[in-house]
């Protein structure tokens, strides 16, 4: 497959151009590079560094190349920053994107596969979200994938579009290679802040809220390694290439942990303690969230390889003891 993928210089696209390569496939990435990096982006892909709302740009570049299928990454990531600059996310993520597509369409690449996130069902507790799950965003983070979520769907319907939207849960771990890792700097994702914390890049992790109503008290989350997620795109875009097609899948294990029993396995790897403080709950957190995940799982006989906490944290863990 030849595939257009914007955003490969960030976390997830730049290891799904990764699992893309590995199998075969030709990837040409725009990103440009407002939060990602270059090093990130496989040494094998070509790379454009400009905007998806660049139409003439995207025009050019798609009368050049023949792509089987635009996997759509780019965007921003931070729900806190989306509550502090909502019109911010409106445009990068919702008009941005939106121009992206039709530029697409209009020079004929009507199979795209969109990366949603589990933050469009909002704040219903759940341990079994299955995609007809109330869609309820509550950040204008999540609204934006909501939003564009829906234009995908419209558009569809009238300009005969096959598309793929996957949404993520909790995205953890590196390539286990240490070719591509996260690199966020002051990142929320819990993941992120214990291995800075067990390099000793942080003071200390901060457990927002320890008076859930779980097992020890702290939430539950659906954690997948980014490699089975880069998995995912890469049979989501067999399929897509080979019918006509559109669907929607949670990408997850259909299992969670809680914040306290990730911090206690990386200590376990680390073979010490790691400093840990009780802060209040975050606004509008929930307990748990987990995905039901039977859709994917029948649809593409899907099994995950690193559906393990230990072997999430280490990936993680090496890919930082490496960025320092
Ligand atoms: N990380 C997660 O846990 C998670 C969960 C659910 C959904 N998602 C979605 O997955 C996608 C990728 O997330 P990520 O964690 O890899 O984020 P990231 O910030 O690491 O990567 C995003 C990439 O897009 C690029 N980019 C942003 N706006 C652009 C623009 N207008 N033009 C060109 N390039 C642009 C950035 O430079 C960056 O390299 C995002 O759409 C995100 O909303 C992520």
């Amino acid at each position: 497959m030849n595939i257009l993928l914007t955003g490969g210089a960030g976390y997830i696209g730049s290891h799904t151009a990764l699992s893309l390569i590995d199998n075969g496939h030709s990837v040409t990435v725009i990103d440009n590079l407002i939060t990602g990096s270059k090093t990130l982006i496989p040494s094998e892909a070509k790379h454009y560094n400009f905007d998806i709302a660049d139409e003439s740009l995207i025009k050019k570049i798609l009368k050049e190349n023949k792509f089987d299928i635009a996997m759509h990454f780019a965007g921003l990531t931070r729900v806190d920053e989306s509550v502090k600059y909502p019109e911010k996310y409106q445009l990068h993520n919702f008009e941005k994107s939106k121009i992206f597509f039709s530029s697409c369409i209009k020079n004929n690449l009507k199979k795209i596969i969109f990366s949603s996130s589990a933050g469009v069902y909002g704040n219903s507790n759940s341990t079994n979200l299955t995609e007809d799950s109330e869609l309820k965003p509550i950040n204008p983070y999540a609204d934006s994938k909501y939003k564009i979520e829906n234009y995908l769907i419209e558009i569809s319907k009238k300009d005969k579009v096959d598309y793929t939207i996957l949404r993520y849960f909790n995205v953890a771990g590196a390539d286990k290679s240490k070719r591509s890792g996260l690199i966020a700097r002051s990142s929320t994702n819990l993941i992120k802040v214990i291995c800075e914390v067990a390099t000793k890049k942080r003071e200390k992790i901060i457990i927002n809220g320890d008076d859930y109503e779980t097992k020890d008290g702290t939430a539950i989350r659906d954690f997948i390694h980014v490699t089975d997620i880069a998995d995912m795109h890469v049979l989501a875009a067999d399929n897509l290439l080979k019918k006509t097609t559109t669907n929607i899948f949670n990408c997850g294990y259909g299992s969670g942990y809680s914040v306290k029993e990730v911090i206690t396995e990386m200590e376990k790897i680390i073979k010490n303690k790691l400093q840990v403080e009780i802060g209040p709950r975050r606004p509008n957190d929930i307990a748990v969230s987990i995905a039901n995940s039977d859709k994917f799982k029948k649809e593409f006989n899907w099994k995950p390889r690193f559906n393990n906490l230990n072997i999430i944290l280490s990936s993680a863990l090496n890919w930082e003891r490496n960025n320092s």
